[in-house]
């Protein structure tokens, strides 16, 4: 049997289920020949334990932790990063839907499938959960990409059969067909490491017929389901009048038994208590995206609310009206939103997130949002190694004077950028090689 391998580093950042993150200094992984970690611990112990494991050290300046998980981020829009056309309707309708629509061309879709996940590589992303391109071939070029470049991808055809151009509507009776193809083709492939995930793309460009085959069919396959809610007040007005029969935005995902634990529902911010009630009892997971949320000026998530009610909670980039696929920055808006929350409405929850809980966001709460806690997000034996390194001096402060734990994670919050991403690692291979002295580096991905 192949020996497993231990990759050592001056730190180690690992969250644990009940919400905190721990940091073990000179720490060591050990990851088996099939990719999933054997041991996690104190570096000299380790070796203690596996002499004849050949050891990866990254040395004094580094910090290891779980691959940053991205749980709502549209592949089809990189081109529209930092482009801004107002508040999110007019922003789809004058931006998004036209771009969306060079995605007939199969050609174009990979091409850009290479730029966005070679992006998300580079900013430590090892999971994404995308909206793709709406066209199926489309879809399975840009699954395709993912497979060769190793990343773990859940993915769908961004499905629309209404108040959209022409081009972006599937007709009703070519929805199934294009899943089933879709399904057999990359649901599972690599053992799971990319999944299907049924995308219908919100209340405003699905008619309820839509919604329910998609809810019928996610149910069936057991498949993951996103999709948009309550993002914007516009928004919630014309998905009224488009829907005047129905109480209220959640109660037309419900009647489409759309709402389950599998359903992960994109930025919900303007939801009444009942609403929450509801889709809290459904068991959804919510995909939090405070950069999107500041762009487009739709507001600002009760972020602490809805971790007091328990929902699972992930954060996304959401390209395009998110700017960047650095899932660090994500955090780091995270939590300064609860802080701007907090001073706008103090009678509510009004704690603020921590450096730890942020960063615990971005790594095992998006695994729960996406069902994946069991296999990854965590740095736990059995679980499978997707992990990043960073070269802390590429943190801010220089020479740091404040050395703890907590202020590791601090610095890491708030002055990391991708250029201090040193290696990124899925299932224990190397998807992006370590930087060679002029600070540029090769890819690993062949
Ligand atoms: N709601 C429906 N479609 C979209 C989209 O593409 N981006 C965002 N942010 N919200 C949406
Ligand atoms: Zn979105």
């Amino acid at each position: 049997m192949a020996v497993p391998t231990l990759y050592r580093a001056a730190y180690i950042l690992n969250p644990t289920p009940d919400g905190r993150l721990v940091c073990q200094a000179d720490g060591a992984i050990v990851v088996d020949s099939q990719g999933l970690i054997q041991a996690c611990g104190a570096a000299t112990e380790l070796q203690d334990r596996f002499p004849a494991a050949p050891v990866e050290d990254f040395g004094p300046h580094s910090l290891l932790l779980p691959g940053l998980v991205d749980v709502h981020t549209h592949l089809p829009q990189y081109q529209a990063i930092a482009l801004d056309r107002g508040e999110l309707l007019q922003w789809l309708n004058t931006l998004i839907f036209p771009l969306e629509q060079r995605y007939a061309d199969p050609n174009f879709a990979e091409q850009q499938a290479e730029l966005f996940f070679r992006a998300a590589l580079r900013a430590g992303t090892t999971t994404l959960a995308v909206f793709g391109p709406p066209f199926p071939e489309a879809t399975s070029r840009a699954f395709a990409v993912a497979a060769r470049l190793g990343l773990r991808v859940l993915m769908g055809q961004t499905l629309m059969d209404t108040n959209v151009p022409e081009s972006l509507r599937m007709r009703l009776e070519d929805v199934e067909p294009a899943l089933e193809h879709l399904v057999e083709l990359w649901h599972g492939y690599d053992s799971g490491r990319l999944l299907y995930a049924v995308t219908p793309r919100f209340a405003g460009s699905c008619t309820l017929e839509l919604l329910r085959l998609c809810a019928a069919y996610a149910r069936r396959h057991g498949l993951l389901l996103q999709t948009h809610l309550a993002e914007s007040l516009l928004e919630i007005s014309w998905i009224a009048e488009l829907f005047p029969s129905f109480p209220d935005y959640t109660a037309i995902y419900e009647a489409a038994g759309l709402l389950t634990p599998r359903t992960l529902c994109a930025h919900c911010l303007y939801l009444s208590a009942t609403e929450l009630e509801r889709l809290r009892r459904a068991g959804c997971a919510i995909a939090h995206c405070p950069r999107s949320n500041l762009f487009l000026r739709s507001g600002i998530m009760p972020l602490q609310r809805y971790r007091s009610l328990g929902f699972r909670i992930g954060l996304g980039s959401d390209i395009g009206a998110g700017y960047s696929l650095c899932l660090l920055e994500e955090a780091r808006y995270a939590r300064e939103m609860t802080k701007v929350r907090a001073l706008l409405a103090p009678e509510e929850i009004p704690t603020e997130i921590t450096p730890e809980e942020a960063l615990w966001l971005a790594t095992l709460g998006g695994a729960q949002a996406l069902g994946l806690d069991e296999r990854i997000g965590s740095l736990e034996v059995g679980k499978e190694a997707d992990f990043i390194v960073i070269d802390t001096t590429l943190l801010e402060p220089q020479n740091p004077l404040y050395t703890e734990p907590e202020h590791l994670s601090a610095r890491l919050l708030y002055t990391a950028t991708p250029a201090a991403i040193r290696a990124v690692f899925v299932r224990g291979k190397a998807l992006l090689a370590p930087r060679d002295e002029n600070g540029s580096r090769q890819s690993a991905i062949s």
